[in-house]
């Protein structure tokens, strides 16, 4: 077990009903008046932000409203939701929604205070000093940016979507209400069951040998999501299943997933090789959404890299599929292979089978696509990047070729 920092402050309310006492948590947080961000309509459509502002207003915390985060969201709205939260002097920022909303109310909480333009910190290495406390009612369980230290943003301009990583801005609240979600399309839910567990998976892959508390914690993660997944599918109000989904993204993405397993105690653990190679989908082609760019991804990754360190994947075979080698039926490396393919085949058919796509194919991309995602991820990562078996743009094309 390798050193590591593990910082989770994030005060966590989970359970029915809770979307009701935002207000009070937000009061007891020190805060009086906050920016509320939202995204495009679905909150206005299920009622949610309508209890957040009743409980808002109960507590006695004024807000003013900036709504209209797209998914993938862009720095342009970014920058306006800052001016206007410096016009009207808020001391906090509350998202109510899914991964982008929470990004965007990050990005502005570290944007309003800083003297120049907020895609500094993004592009140009800009230092993240300081924040207003960033806090969520959080509606889609997928990005687990409720609990991270990680926030992304695109600029459409530049065709680039890129992430920052601070404990400045990691969020002083998150609200989890599992009954917020029984209205997530079954898209949305599948694409969040494919974010979390490739957050689990680019750590459990981090390039470091086993640390058997971590990587149980791993598994645990993983299958409790591959028993949940599916009951939701059958009944979007099943709560447990919706509570255990709601929970597991926390847990896949807070770090607990990665503790002993980055090679510094400062740095995250892994090399984030899946999310590098779908942020580049998502920033040229906003229109699809990261898990789904993921469900292709993550798979044609694993085919590409398991020979580096075929017994990590063996142990990935067993403790989550319960797959061993048939040594005793084949020559060793036959069976190796054999096992490692038959987890990843199983990975992406779950991914499948809850409708998520099965290649780049299915978003309607082709070769001519895949050369711009190889020159800004060479711009983005440099020309080699990743922990558990470093990836050349070579590799990167070979990938996304494979992916087709
Ligand atoms: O915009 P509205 O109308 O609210 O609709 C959203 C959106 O269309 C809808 N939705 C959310 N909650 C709903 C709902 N619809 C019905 N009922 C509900 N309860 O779902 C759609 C997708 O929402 P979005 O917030 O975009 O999804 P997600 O949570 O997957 O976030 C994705 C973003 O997070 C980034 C991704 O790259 C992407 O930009 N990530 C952020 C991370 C982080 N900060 O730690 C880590 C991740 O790896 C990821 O990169
Ligand atoms: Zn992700």
């Amino acid at each position: 077990m390798n050193d590591f920092t593990y910082y989770s402050p994030t005060k966590f309310v989970f359970g029915r009903g809770v979307t009701d006492a935002v207000g009070s948590e937000v009061a007891a947080l020190g805060l009086t008046r906050v920016l509320l961000v939202y995204g495009q309509g679905s909150v206005e459509r299920t009622g949610t932000l309508d209890r957040v502002r009743t409980s808002l207003s109960a507590a006695g915390v004024a807000y003013v409203e900036a709504g209209g985060v797209r998914p993938n969201p862009e720095v342009t709205w970014v920058r306006a939701a800052i001016a206007q939260a410096r016009k009207v002097a808020v001391d906090g920022v509350l998202a109510v929604g899914g991964g982008s909303a929470i990004d965007a109310a990050k990005a502005v909480a570290f944007g309003t205070p800083a003297d120049h333009d907020v895609w500094d910190f993004f592009a140009h290495g800009a230092r993240i000093e300081s924040c207003l406390p960033v806090a969520s009612v959080l509606t889609l369980p997928a990005a687990g940016s409720e609990g991270s230290g990680s926030c992304v943003i695109s600029c459409d301009a530049e065709e680039r979507k890129l992430g920052v990583s601070s404990d400045v801005f990691r969020p002083k609240l998150a609200i989890m209400d599992p009954e917020l979600t029984f209205t997530l399309p079954p898209y949305q839910t599948a694409a969040g069951v494919t974010d979390m567990i490739a957050h689990v998976c680019e750590r459990y892959f981090s390039g470091v040998g086993a640390v058997p508390l971590t990587d149980q914690i791993a598994a645990s993660i993983i299958r409790s999501l591959i028993d949940a997944a599916p009951r939701v599918m059958a009944d979007p109000q099943d709560y447990d299943a919706r509570a255990t989904i709601m929970w597991a993204g926390t847990l896949a993405h807070n770090d607990l997933a990665g503790c002993g397993r980055s090679l510094s105690p400062t740095v995250r653990a892994g090399g984030w090789e899946s999310h590098a190679l779908e942020h580049e989908l998502s920033a040229h082609h906003p229109q699809i959404t990261h898990g789904a760019g993921l469900a292709v991804i993550l798979p044609a990754w694993m085919r590409h890299v398991w020979k580096a360190d075929p017994q990590r994947f063996l142990l990935f075979a067993r403790d989550v599929f319960g797959i061993e080698p048939a040594c005793d039926l084949e020559p060793a490396d036959e069976a190796i292979a054999d096992a490692v393919n038959c987890a990843i085949d199983e990975l992406q058919g779950f991914f499948q089978s809850l409708g998520m796509p099965a290649s780049l194919g299915d978003f309607d991309l082709g070769e001519a696509d895949i050369e711009p995602l190889v020159t800004t991820l060479a711009q983005n990562k440099g020309e080699r990047f990743g922990h558990f078996m470093p990836l050349t743009m070579d590799d990167c094309r070979a990938i996304y070729r494979s992916a087709l």
